[in-house]
Order: structure tokens, then sequence, then C-alpha cells
């Protein structure tokens, strides 16, 4: 999985710095190729001369080559990456990270890349415990950037707790792991549903409900960033994106997403269903705007929509995966498995109302997946970007 890869070695200036050696002489021997970007702080604690022997390139550290005034461009070196890797990163570096504070070589770089970074985190456990440590490693996931959480131990102040940078192997695990699943999806055709329904009353008025798009857009775009061909078919929402490989049908009603799913799905491969489909449509749309009674209330006789998960897991064939969602506010585990088995789905993810940061609007979700081989897998609060991911994740090795 690494051989040939480009990767960043991106080395702050913490004790740490010492496994670092091991981890580029790990990389180097699975095949990648490493250049190394260390901070003025990092050389303190480990030479230059000893890493690049073990990478077979120049070390960067300056903007520029003092003696001869050559010019290190951080943004060549962000674009030729496949990966970067910031082990140690200090609290200093993350802050500089988190807030674009671009005064090194290291974090220049950081901001540049436009390959996935991956930051192993390395300091004393008060530190690591302080809020703007932790805010800024939000702000850093906030971004997409891999966290590779420290473990508990003995740190250098022979204090115990967390804050020892992850142990070599298991950063090179990591990084295997991210890259096996970036191959999963490489060439899939996935449908992604987002988005609410709007079912029209008259032309004035619908029912819908208060989905924005965001936790069906994140998964799009990062099916599409893992090289999948992605297709949104989405409810009005007023979000949009950018990223190449997705097509995106826009539809009104439950009724036209339907049809569009039904079209689709017989060529896709995935399909996540997490438009906040409206259950129930009005039986006859008045073509006028109803006008205010001055006694009487006007009643609107409900149809029931067609189920667009139940609809595909009736079709599904035995090489296609189907995920639906379960936005429950009671009784969740309970709903959730409910509609897994009878829609046929392969995984069906619950978001609850209950948990606040979860659901509707937010930036954030909160997610317990239950899959129809009996696995469950619970997640904290995190942000839509980041649980798009873990969805992924678990999708391709249910
Ligand atoms: O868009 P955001 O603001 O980011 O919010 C995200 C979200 C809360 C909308 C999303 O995370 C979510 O939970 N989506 C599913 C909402 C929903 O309609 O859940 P449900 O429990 O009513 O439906 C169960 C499943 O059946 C869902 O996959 C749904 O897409 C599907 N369904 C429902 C009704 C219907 N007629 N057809 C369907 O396909």
């Amino acid at each position: 999985m690494l051989k040939g890869k480009h990767i960043i070695l991106g080395i702050s200036g913490g004790i740490a710095a010492y496994k670092s050696v091991t981890l580029l002489r790990l990389l180097i021997k699975a095949g990648a190729e490493v250049q190394v970007v260390i901070t003025p702080s990092g050389k303190e604690f480990i030479t230059p001369v000893t890493l690049s022997a073990l990478s077979g390139k120049p070390v960067i550290s300056e903007f520029f080559t003092a003696n001869t005034g050559e010019w290190h461009s951080h943004v060549d070196i962000g674009l030729w990456a496949d990966a970067m890797v910031i082990a140690p990163a200090t609290a200093s570096s993350i802050a500089k990270m988190a807030n674009g504070v671009a005064d090194n070589m290291l974090i220049t770089t950081y901001l540049s890349a436009k390959a996935p970074v991956f930051i192993a985190p390395a300091m004393d456990l008060d530190m690591m415990a302080h809020p703007s440590t932790k805010r800024n490693i939000e702000l850093l996931k906030s971004y997409g950037n891999h966290i590779i959480e420290p473990a508990e131990g003995e740190l250098a102040s022979h204090l115990i707790g967390k804050g020892r940078m992850e142990e070599p192997e298991e950063i090179v695990k990591y990084l295997y792991r991210f890259f096996a699943s970036q191959q999963a999806l490489k060439g899939k055709n996935v449908l992604v549903t987002a988005g609410p329904t709007y079912e029209k009353i008259d032309p004035v008025r619908f029912i819908g409900n208060y989905s924005s798009g965001k936790m069906g857009y994140a998964i799009a775009e990062e099916a599409a960033h893992r090289g999948a061909n992605v297709t949104i078919v989405s409810g009005p929402v007023s979000i949009s994106t950018s990223t190449p490989n997705i097509n995106i049908i826009k539809v009104e009603s439950a009724r036209e997403m339907y049809e569009q799913c039904v079209k689709i799905f017989p060529n896709c491969d995935y399909a996540i269903m997490c438009a906040a489909v409206a259950d129930y449509a009005p039986a006859k749309y008045i073509d006028i705007k109803i006008k205010r009674e001055k006694e009487d209330v006007p009643v609107i006789k409900l149809v029931k929509n067609p189920d667009i998960a139940a609809k595909l897991g009736a079709i599904k064939r035995p090489d296609q995966t189907l995920v639906g969602f379960a936005l429950e506010t009671n009784n969740e585990e309970n709903n959730a498995l409910e509609k897994l088995h009878r829609k046929n789905l392969d995984m069906i993810i619950l978001n609850s109302l209950q948990d606040s940061g979860a659901g509707f609007g937010k930036d954030t979700n909160k997610i317990t997946t239950y899959f129809s081989n009996g696995k469950k897998l619970e997640y904290s609060l995190k942000s839509k970007v980041e649980v798009a991911k873990d969805i992924l994740d678990s999708i391709i090795t249910k």
C-alpha cells in the first residue's frame, strides 16, 4: 500500500522526535519516498544528517538554503505528496496549523498540501488536556485532517497520562489502513441521497423538513475524494459542492427522488440514503393559492410517498451495498433495527434528536451504525466531515 507513495514527514520540536527516525525507517522500508520537513526547534532534538541519510534526500527546514539562496518551494512539496504525516506534532505546531500561522517551512507546507494529513500529537498531559489544545485539535479534525491519538503512559516529565506520541509501527499501520480504505472505493459508483423533499400543497406552500443536506454532501465529497464516481440525488438545499467526480441531480419531491434513484441504482456499487424523505404528500395539488378561510380551516388529505430505500432493498443484487439512515426521537435502537430489516439494508446509521449536536442542520453528528450481520459500532460526537469518513470506513469493512 505504501510502495511508491510520496510522503512528507513533518517533525516538530518535541522529545518524541527521536521516534521519527524509526517512523522514517519503516516508511522507507515499506517502499515510500519520504521528504522530511523539520521545524527549527525540531533540529534541536534530532539532526538533519541522520534524517537525510535515512531518507536519501536533503532535509528541508528553511525557506532558503543560506549559502546558495536556493528557494524551497512549499507549494511544490505540498503538491508532490500523497500524504503528509506530522509526527511529533507539538502543541505549538498544532496551534499554528489550526490557525494558519505560517512562520516556518513545516506550517507553510502543511497549508499548501492537497494530500491527506495525519497528525500525531505529542506533549505533556496537561498541555494535551488544555482547552486550547483540545479546541485546536477539533479545528484540525474539522478541516478533514486525521488525528492519530496519542497513547497514555510515562511522559518526558515522568508524569503518567495521555500525550505519548503513538508508536511508529502503529502510525504506519494507520497509513496502511487509510490507503487500503481509499483503494476500496476507487472507480466505484456511489449514489447518495441528500437534503429534504418538498411536497407541494399549492403554489406557495409545501410539506418539508429541516434537512440541510450537510450530512449527505459530506458523504458524497468523502466518497469522491476516495476516487468514487458519485451521484447525489439532492432535495432542495442551499449548499453545493465543487468536488470533482460528483454529479448532482436536483429533485424536489419524494416521487421525483424515487424515480431518479430507481433509475440510477442498478448501475451502483453503493447507495447511501441520507435524504430526509417526506413520508406523506398532499393527495391533491391545488394550483392556485389556498385562501385564508373565514371560518373553516382547510383539511389537507395526505397519501403515502413511495419508500425509496425499501424499493432499492427489494431490487438489490448481492454485489450491491445499501445503507440507510434512521432519524429517531425515541425508542431509537428498536426503530433503527426495524428499518434495517424491513428495508433489506446492509447497514443503518442511527442519529437521534435526543443527542445535542446531532441531526438536522448542525455541522456535527453523533451516530451508531447497525449491520445486517448483527455488528454494531458507536461513535462520539464529531464533525459531519469526520462522520462521513467513519461511515465510508465502516461500509467497506462491513
Ligand atoms: O441534512 P442534514 O441537515 O445534515 O441532516 C442530516 C439528517 C438528519 C437528515 C440525516 O443524518 C438523516 O438522518 N437522514 C435520514 C432522515 C430520515 O428520513 O430518516 P427516516 O428514519 O425517516 O428514514 C429511514 C430511511 O429510509 C432513510 O435512509 C431515508 O432516506 C429512507 N426513506 C424514508 C422515507 C421514504 N419515503 N423513503 C426513503 O427512502
